[in-house]
């Protein structure tokens, strides 16, 4: 064994050092590098000092990939369609998952409404470290969900966790939260950097080599990082995140992560209360629109994953009082606000540097599509000029930095589902243009900003 049992860990990125630094050299952060004593548990967590100097044990056998049976791997679905669109079509055994969100977003609640219909065709066990084994008996009772197969456990111990795998061999592991799990081994308290990075890869460790379904839940903070190393980040095979909507109605699920399938999908929910009950066709749950048009707002057709969303972009324009104006983006990515302002400015003639621009996408949706570009200046611009955009009309197309409307994917479908909820006039890109318009829809392909901006409707 070697004989360092200290290591500086980076909490942005959960690279480790021998020795203290002010600077992570990986990630360049400042600061984050904290002292974390390593537990002497053999193989836990990495130790950068204590890399093995010989191999004593049994070797695994090396396989060619044609070798390996892959038909055994099933997925297993958790009842919860959106929960599983998420995932990639349900849970993989063996795997780790991370179910992230701000506390009271419902990720206990997901996770007690999925593991009482799984503990039917698998053994399960919830291990709660926040809350009562009363108060979730109380949740799922009211919640009317089957209540006889579901093992219920209080413990925060992950020795204690281990051991409970060891007596029930459940093939669902919950564990609510990682930030309140921590071992003896280690003298930091629970939440600590070492504290969830170690239970975290013992867990996972336990959980491939089982072959069960882990699933942890691990609080956000407010900018939206994991509380805690972001190194849980690289153990995992799958990270989801739960956020609520502005009006704390909706709960979208999102993929950041997922070793099993691809991670644009997003799943809805709408918080009642019976629980979380799935959105089966969310396409228009964000458009709530008052009778009267306002100016800095239009709708666009987001494309997420496999099917449209039509959202209300809004923008509001205003004289500055300050020096340095501000440019505030939310559910929109703040530098791309600022890119597509310098394209206006340039290929749109329109000058907004003395001007606040705030932008917001209604019902606390994340843009993270290039489509909205386009909507958004036109928000922009109805917002300057106080003049309102028709209510009918939807907008979509991606600007780049010479002023042209580049095309997005689906372009068709996005027209269609538009043309569905009676919008009958589109903006979209040229490349985009239909051969036929949707019945009734009068569409507006255009090559420039220039070209947009100069549309009389
Ligand atoms: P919870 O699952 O405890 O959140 P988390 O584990 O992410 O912290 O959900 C708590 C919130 O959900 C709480 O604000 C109340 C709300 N809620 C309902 O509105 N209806 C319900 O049926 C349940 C169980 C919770
Ligand atoms: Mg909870």
């Amino acid at each position: 064994m070697a004989k360092a049992k200290t290591a500086f860990v980076c909490s942005d990125c959960g690279s480790d050092y021998h020795k203290w630094q002010g600077q992570c050299s990986d990630c360049g952060a400042w600061n984050t590098l904290s002292e974390i004593r390593l537990s002497g548990a053999k193989g836990s967590g990495r130790s950068p000092a204590g890399r093995s100097q010989g191999f004593a044990g049994e070797l695994a056998p090396a396989r060619v990939l044609s070798e390996i049976d892959v038909s055994q791997v099933q997925r297993i679905p958790t009842g919860m369609a959106e929960f599983d669109r998420v995932l990639g079509g349900g849970l993989v055994p063996g795997s780790a998952i991370l179910l992230g969100g701000n506390p009271g977003a419902g990720k206990s609640t997901l996770l007690l409404q999925a593991c009482c219909q799984l503990a039917s065709q698998m053994s399960a066990l919830y291990v709660t470290g926040e809350e009562s084994p009363q108060q979730i008996a109380m949740r799922a009772q009211r919640l009317s969900l089957p209540l006889d197969q579901l093992k219920l456990m209080a413990e925060t111990n992950i020795e204690a966790i281990l051991a409970a795998l060891d007596a029930h061999q459940p093939k669902l592991l919950v564990v609510d939260s990682i930030q309140v799990v921590y071992s003896e081994e280690l003298s930091s308290a629970p939440g600590s950097v070492s504290q969830v990075r170690d239970c975290a890869a013992t867990l996972t460790r336990a959980a491939k080599q089982r072959g069960i379904v882990l699933l942890l839940v691990g609080h956000v903070t407010k900018d939206g990082s994991l509380a805690g190393p972001k190194v849980l980040e690289h153990m995992i095979d799958c990270s989801v995140l739960l956020e609520s909507s502005d009006d704390q109605r909706f709960r979208t699920l999102r993929g950041q992560k997922n070793r099993f399938g691809a991670v644009n999908e997003l799943g809805i929910f709408a918080m009642t209360e019976q629980g979380l009950r799935e959105v089966r066709n969310p396409s228009a749950i964000f458009l709530e629109r008052g009778e009267k048009q306002s100016s800095g707002s239009v709708v666009m057709v987001v494309w997420e994953g496999t099917r449209p969303l039509l959202v209300e972009i809004q923008a509001l324009v205003d004289d500055s009082p300050l020096g340095n104006p501000r440019r505030l983006a939310v559910g929109l990515e703040q530098n791309r606000l600022a890119m597509l302002l310098a394209i206006l400015h340039r290929h749109g003639g329109l000058q907004v540097g003395d001007q606040d621009v705030f932008a917001n996408v209604v019902g606390g949706v994340r843009i993270l599509e290039t489509s909205v570009d386009l909507a958004l200046l036109l928000a922009i611009v109805s917002s300057f000029r106080d003049r309102p955009l028709p209510r009918d009309l939807v907008v979509f197309g991606e600007v780049g930095l010479a002023g042209e409307i580049r095309p997005v994917p689906s372009g068709q479908e996005r027209l269609a589902e538009a043309a569905k909820h009676g919008f009958v006039r589109a903006i979209v890109p040229r490349g985009n243009a239909p051969k036929t318009s949707p019945p009734g829809m009068q569409v507006h392909a255009v090559a420039t900003l220039a070209e947009a901006l100069a549309l009389d409707l």
